[in-house]
């Protein structure tokens, strides 16, 4: 199909795509969403078509994408392109428009420096294609109110306190902004504006901030709202929005407010890491139940040998697990074939290299091992990795793993 994918500047274009956005994914937007609020100028694409009787061309598909950071193995924060909004009318899907766009916004990310693009998948089969391996988890789990009482070994903890939103506002950001996990997704001013818009979009009842620490050192926050409108309903429960404890105080003493809650019978912890371990931290283990598992960051190496080049090797290998073997990987990349190629790593660095391949594997599969979210050994037994050189899958894995899975707990 003729299709012209053009950046979008003009208010209504914006507005537009985000009508076709909602159409997509079957959302409805409140009334008064100003795209121009939610978006990030420069970065928003629409996909044209003719319009009927030769009018004026039809907006039919969108794709956006905003500046971010993400935080590998190491500690480095790491510009990404985060993409988003993706939507193609009805009407319009499976003619290549999802194809022409996100190809122009893997162009333009690698054109403005960002080794690395993430996004959040509706669907697990869409993304593959274009390159994105699923690189981390999220756990849901189900707190019982009345069962769950913290340990009393739990680290003191300090005060906590519901802030208003202005106060929030200011204060959220600031303490996200000191998390140091791998996977942690930076989050400009524009993400907190769609996160009270998209509030405002999907739940009748009102969101709450609770934060902890003294004022001035705040550093933990959660974000709730009740899913019940009335307090006599048979299962009062809590839906937990954002859950950021940047100390082990913070950790124990939203925690301990969670536990304390009168009126509420669930707590519904919907963006977990795959270690939360809060099962450790209450008498009663059981109070708490994992509901699910899911993948979550999608991660797309843009410029592999900046992005591998980024963060550490063999963090936690243990003695003698192949953490001094090098490994030559050779990667396939079939939309940006400047990566094409072989790429030394060793826990001394990362280099370029016409080295015969101890692996070979495609772009999309190295996505999900980079974080060390999936190990070598699993890429293998699924096919999506070959061994030319036997020991290169311990020796890759002893190189990729880190201490922790990642995790980013941040929708977009
Ligand atoms: C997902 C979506 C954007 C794809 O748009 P599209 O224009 O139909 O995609 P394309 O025509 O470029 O498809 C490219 C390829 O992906 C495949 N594909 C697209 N959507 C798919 C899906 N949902 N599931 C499986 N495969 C899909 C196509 O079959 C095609 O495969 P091919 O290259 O082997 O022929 C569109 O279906 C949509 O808007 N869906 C609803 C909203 C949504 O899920 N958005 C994504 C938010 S993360």
């Amino acid at each position: 199909v003729t299709s012209d994918i053009r950046v979008l500047t003009e208010p209504d274009d914006l507005n537009r795509a985000f009508e076709v956005f909602a159409v997509g994914l079957g959302l409805t937007l409140p009334a008064g969403t100003d795209a121009a609020e939610l978006t990030e100028p420069g970065r928003v694409l629409g996909a044209f078509v003719p319009g009927p009787d030769g009018g004026p061309d039809d907006l039919v598909g969108t794709a956006s994408a905003f500046t971010s950071w993400l935080i590998v193995p190491g500690g480095a924060r790491v510009g990404q392109g985060a993409l988003t909004d993706v939507g193609v009318l009805p009407t319009h899907t499976r003619r290549g428009l999802a194809t022409a766009m996100l190809r122009r916004q893997l162009e333009e990310i690698s054109a403005r420096g960002e080794s690395i693009a993430t996004l959040r998948a509706s669907e697990a089969t869409i993304y593959e294609r274009f390159g994105f391996g699923a690189a981390s988890s999220l756990v849901s789990a189900e707190l019982l109110v009345d069962r769950a009482r913290p340990r009393p070994t739990l680290p003191a903890a300090g005060p906590v306190r519901y802030v208003e939103p202005d106060e929030a506002g200011e204060l959220m950001p600031r303490i996200y902004d000191r998390v140091g996990f791998v996977g942690a997704t930076g989050r400009p001013e524009r993400w907190w504006r769609a996160q009270a818009w998209f509030g405002a979009a999907t739940a009748s009842a009102a969101r709450r901030v609770v934060v902890h620490g003294v004022p001035g050192a705040e550093d933990g926050f959660l974000r709730y709202h009740s899913t019940s409108t009335n307090w006599m309903a048979p299962d009062p429960t809590l839906v937990v929005d954002d859950l950021v404890a940047t100390t082990p105080e913070a950790l124990s003493g939203l925690l301990r407010f969670l536990s304390s809650i009168d009126l509420v019978a669930r707590v519904v912890l919907p963006k977990l890491p795959l270690d939360h371990g809060l099962e450790e931290l209450l008498l009663d283990r059981r109070a708490i139940r994992t509901t699910g598992v899911s993948d979550e960051t999608w991660l797309r190496l843009v410029d592999v040998e900046a992005a591998l080049a980024a963060r550490t090797y063999a963090l936690s290998a243990p003695a003698g697990a192949g953490a001094g073997t090098a490994v030559t990987i050779e990667v396939r990349d079939r939309q940006l074939p400047t990566n094409d190629g072989g790429y030394r790593v060793e826990a001394s660095g990362v280099k370029r290299t016409e080295d015969a391949p101890d692996l070979s594997t495609d772009v999309a599969a190295l996505g999900a091992a980079y974080l060390g979210g999936v190990s070598w050994r699993q890429l293998a037994l699924a096919g999506r990795v070959r061994e030319h050189t036997p020991g290169a899958l311990a020796a890759a894995d002893a190189l990729f793993r880190t201490t922790r899975p990642p995790f980013a707990g941040t929708m977009f």
